[in-house]
């Protein structure tokens, strides 16, 4: 259980880590809009990498309405693999939510509430504990 409980705390920091980095990430893929600038480490729609084939179901799906904004990630939830980790982050690195998963959810489903009146660039990250860290970049 301690083991369990320091994978989930150490998988927490590494979305987090991870995600507070997007916005160098999106500044270098409008000037090489083919691989990130970690390959292999992050993974998007367009770059699978060692993954290829999995991206519907680790990257989120994203809806917006108003100023409520819901994330999806259409992966199983079981015991053995399960997605960790949503986070939401601005262009400036600012983590707007996040929610921790359980493997007994039944979802990966996570709402945040935006600022009133938010325009711009967002980045959603999904992390999978055996699939690793994904990325959607969208505007608002
Ligand atoms: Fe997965």
């Amino acid at each position: 259980m301690k083991n369990r409980r320091n994978f989930l705390k150490n998988s927490a920091l590494l979305a987090t880590g991870l995600a507070v980095s997007a916005p160098l990430l999106a500044k270098s893929e409008s000037v090489n809009s083919k691989s990130p600038d970690f390959p292999g480490i992050i993974f998007t729609q367009k770059e699978q990498g060692r993954w290829e084939g999995k991206a519907g179901s680790h990257v989120p799906v994203v809806t917006v309405k108003g100023n409520m904004l819901t994330m999806q990630t259409f992966h199983p939830m079981t015991e053995e693999h399960y997605i960790v980790r949503h986070t939401v982050v601005d262009k400036n690195g600012k983590l707007l939510g996040a929610k921790t998963f359980h493997p007994t959810d039944v979802r990966a489903i996570s709402t945040i509430e935006l600022p009133n009146g938010f325009h711009g660039k967002l980045y959603a990250t999904s992390f999978c504990n055996k699939h690793d860290f994904w990325l959607k970049e969208f505007s608002v």
